[in-house]
């Protein structure tokens, strides 16, 4: 039987019983999920009621991420937390798929999220379309020094929000992402401004060789030009009495470790982020595209949660816009978990048809690889 599931606006008097079971979930206190509501709202947060009881919840980061250079508004899905004695039952299913619907019927063409457990979003309509790397590169092998440029302390996001250029894959942030980055929970964190062409966001963590030493996380850092990428490397440098390594999290492609004589950066982990395609109209028309760029893709695609995706699209690709309309031929069949990572670009079309996420002839092949080809989609939050 599915269980019964009800939504937001959560009602205070569960939110109590919520923050232990998240508290639960994750192995953070009950006490600390009050900045998680906080961030988001009680409108973001939604909650499982089986026979009554509050059985598990989830919030939302509303948001944008960019793709193609313009922001697609994103619905990220965060703790979402079942309490183990009604897990195995479908409870999280039913509560992420009314939560979809009820982001689509919003208006939002995206979802996205960091799985756990893929198969769960994956049944759902999830699919892998982006990476989170992290990097770590030992403070004393840092040998680009150069403090032409002054660097200032600064207070908070709004000094750094006009300074942040966001690429493809990146989050269009909201207020709520960008406190996570500039006031952590339980954490201090330091920004700074290389004037108007970079920034960073510093904290700290043990890195267990003394009681003193520690590792840099840079929670955030961007550089527009060749001096403000070497004065913020030069930044990470001045902590190295103390400081061990700086640790960070980008692209797989991170163009920033090309100012270092030597490769002397390692990559230290990987997370691969979801979306899920809600609308795929109003997703294909959202997203910007490379200006030069031009042709039209027939789709046929497959989605058993929202019958209006379901069926053939004409992509028609002109100028950095796309205009979908229903009908076509539908030479490029897929199922909606494989317009994910055709959508942003993670995938080209051809390893897709060897994954057997996609199917269509060569020619086919070859008009979705011009049009969706794009830079690596990758980002640095973790929501
Ligand atoms: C992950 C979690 C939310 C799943 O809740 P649940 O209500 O038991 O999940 P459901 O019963 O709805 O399962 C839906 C699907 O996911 C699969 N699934 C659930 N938990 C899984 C696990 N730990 N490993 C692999 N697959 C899992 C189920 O088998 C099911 O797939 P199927 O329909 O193909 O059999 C729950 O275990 C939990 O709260 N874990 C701790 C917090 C966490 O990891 N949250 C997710 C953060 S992204």
């Amino acid at each position: 039987m599915r269980p019964d599931i009800r939504h937001a606006p959560l009602d205070p008097n569960d939110w109590p019983d919520l923050a232990r079971v998240l508290g639960s979930c994750f192995g953070i206190p009950a006490e600390k999920w009050d900045s998680f509501r906080s961030r988001l709202g009680d409108d973001n947060l939604r909650v499982a009621h089986v026979g009554g009881q509050v059985a598990g919840g989830l919030g939302i980061y509303r948001m944008g991420q960019v793709f193609g250079g313009r922001s697609v508004p994103l619905g990220g899905l965060a703790g979402v937390g079942i309490a183990a004695e009604h897990r195995g039952a479908g409870v999280a299913g039913a509560m992420v798929g009314d939560t979809l619907r009820a982001l689509r019927d919003d208006g939002v063409p995206l979802a996205g999220l960091y799985a756990s457990t893929q198969r769960l979003y994956r049944s759902i309509g999830f699919e892998q379309a982006g990476n989170r790397v992290a990097w770590k590169v030992g403070l004393r092998a840092i040998d680009v020094l150069d403090r032409t440029l002054p660097v200032t302390r600064v207070e908070g996001a709004d000094a750094l929000r006009p300074l942040y250029h966001p690429t493809h894959g990146n989050l269009d942030r909201s207020a709520a992402i960008w406190e996570r980055i500039t006031r952590p929970r339980g954490a201090e964190s330091w920004c700074y401004r290389v004037g108007d062409e970079g920034y960073a966001v510093l904290g700290t963590e043990p890195s267990g060789v003394s009681d003193f030493h520690f590792h840099v996380l840079v929670r955030d850092w961007q550089a527009h030009t060749p001096a403000a990428a070497r004065r913020l490397w030069t930044l990470l440098a001045d902590h190295s009495s103390l400081g061990t390594e700086a640790r960070w999290f980008g692209a797989a492609s991170d163009p920033r470790i090309a100012h270092l004589s030597e490769q002397a950066a390692e990559i230290i982990g990987l997370q691969r982020w979801m979306i899920r395609i809600l609308d795929v109209a109003g997703a294909l028309t959202a997203r910007g595209w490379p200006a030069h760029v031009s042709g039209e893709l027939h789709l046929d695609i497959d989605d058993p949660l929202f019958s209006e995706n379901a069926g053939r699209w004409v992509v028609e690709v002109a100028e950095g816009r796309a205009h979908v309309a229903r009908g076509g031929s539908g030479s490029l069949k897929l199922g909606i978990r494989g317009l994910a990572p055709l959508y942003t670009g993670f995938y080209d079309p051809g390893v897709l048809a060897e994954l057997g996420w996609v199917q269509g002839d060569a020619a086919t092949l070859r008009t979705a690889a011009r049009l969706f080809a794009s830079p690596e989609p990758w980002m640095s939050e973790m929501y």
